[in-house]
């Protein structure tokens, strides 16, 4: 259990060092970009802790994260492009949030500590920053838009309110299950439900790769096509509403429209998930139609095999290996690296995605 106290002057030298690591590990986990070699300056954390909104999260005594909170209008939000803010009431803002290496559940401590305090929050974080979209999300922000800083950089404007909570209580956690019934009615052709399987098996792969919930991955690739046998050429345009109301929740509802992303709409893949989703919905196809053609299908099907008839451009030619290689690029990896992640996790259900191969066609 964490307590959350004003930071104080003789604190300053942990807090720079979770700054450091924080840094250390954004770089790595490429975001590189956000708080590049130096911010936090020096500067501004002693200006946190002159005015006492410099905030500790501490374990005992031991100080595992830290966050700076402000009261007031924040002037780099006055501008914002896209949907815009939820609503013009007072609000607290938190900026510069990070935690000590190996420190668990800092941000959900500070989240509790601010909700307590306001029923109004505002936060904004850089698109590469994946863990920290994934947080905000989780904890029912909405997105609202794209702010700059007074540098110029553009930043992903969320908000938070208790309204909007409450009204987020009423959707549900999607399961594969309840994939399965909302498609259940919408896709009936055995080629599409091959399809939403495919894509459910490859991205319980990839969150199991990112060390995500397996399931909630799976149960969003199962549903990713919902209305696209209904309505062809309007496809993702009957997404939305239904699924809304439905129940599923709005980021499982992003995540879905994002995969039509630069093809029929402009949601552009920020979370892992989503660059997940946009890039093996492609991919899954070029895998089975590789695995079909073989005796033993995809049981042997090595990565070396699959980027053969990945370059070759006549085969699977309906494929689009752009996407692919603008999905995995958002993803910062290789093709043949998500390939080797998505095969593996479809040659589970080999039988049930119809992959055993010629050898053992059904007469
Ligand atoms: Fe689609
Ligand atoms: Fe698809």
């Amino acid at each position: 259990m964490y307590t959350i106290r004003t930071a104080e002057k003789k604190d300053k030298d942990r807090l720079l060092e979770i700054y450091a690591s924080a840094r250390k590990r954004m770089a790595e986990g490429g975001n590189p970009n956000q708080w590049g070699n130096i911010t936090p300056r020096e500067e501004l954390i002693d200006k946190d802790l002159e005015v006492g909104r410099s905030l500790a999260v501490c374990d005992g005594d031991v100080i595992c994260g830290v966050f700076a909170l402000f009261s007031g209008a924040d002037p780099t939000y006055g501008y914002i492009e896209g949907r815009g803010w939820l609503n013009d009431r007072p609000y607290l803002t938190i900026h510069r949030i990070a935690r000590a290496d190996g420190a668990r559940g800092v941000f959900d401590a500070a989240m509790e500590y601010c909700k307590k305090r306001s029923d109004n929050i505002r936060i904004d974080t850089h698109r590469d920053n994946a863990p920290m979209l994934h947080l905000v999300r989780k904890h029912g922000f909405k997105e609202c838009g794209i702010i700059y800083l007074a540098n110029g950089s553009p930043r992903i404007a969320f908000q938070w309110t208790s309204a909007q909570e409450a009204e987020r209580k009423d959707t549900m956690d999607l399961t594969l299950e309840k994939a399965k019934e909302l498609n259940k009615d919408m896709v009936t052709e055995d080629h599409l439900i091959i399809h939403s399987l495919n894509v459910c098996y490859a991205m319980g792969a990839m969150a199991e790769h990112f060390g995500e919930d397996k399931e909630h991955w799976m149960a969003v690739g199962y549903l990713h096509d919902y209305d696209y046998e209904k309505h062809p050429e309007e496809h993702l345009q009957y997404t939305e509403e239904p699924l809304l109301a439905a129940g599923v929740s709005p980021e499982d509802v992003r995540a879905i429209m994002s995969h039509g992303w630069s093809i029929i709409n402009d949601v552009e893949p920020q979370t892992d998930m989503e660059k997940s989703l946009f890039a093996v919905d492609e991919l899954t196809g070029i895998i089975q139609a590789c695995a079909r053609m073989r005796p033993e299908g995809i049981s042997d099907l090595e990565v070396k095999s699959f980027m053969k008839k990945f370059k070759d451009k006549k085969f699977a030619a309906k494929c689009d290996r752009e996407l692919i290689k603008k999905g995995c690029g958002l993803l910062g990896m290789e093709v043949s690296e998500v390939a080797a992640i998505c095969i593996e996790g479809m040659r589970q259900h080999a039988a049930e995605i119809g992959l055993l191969g010629t050898a053992h066609a059904e007469a």
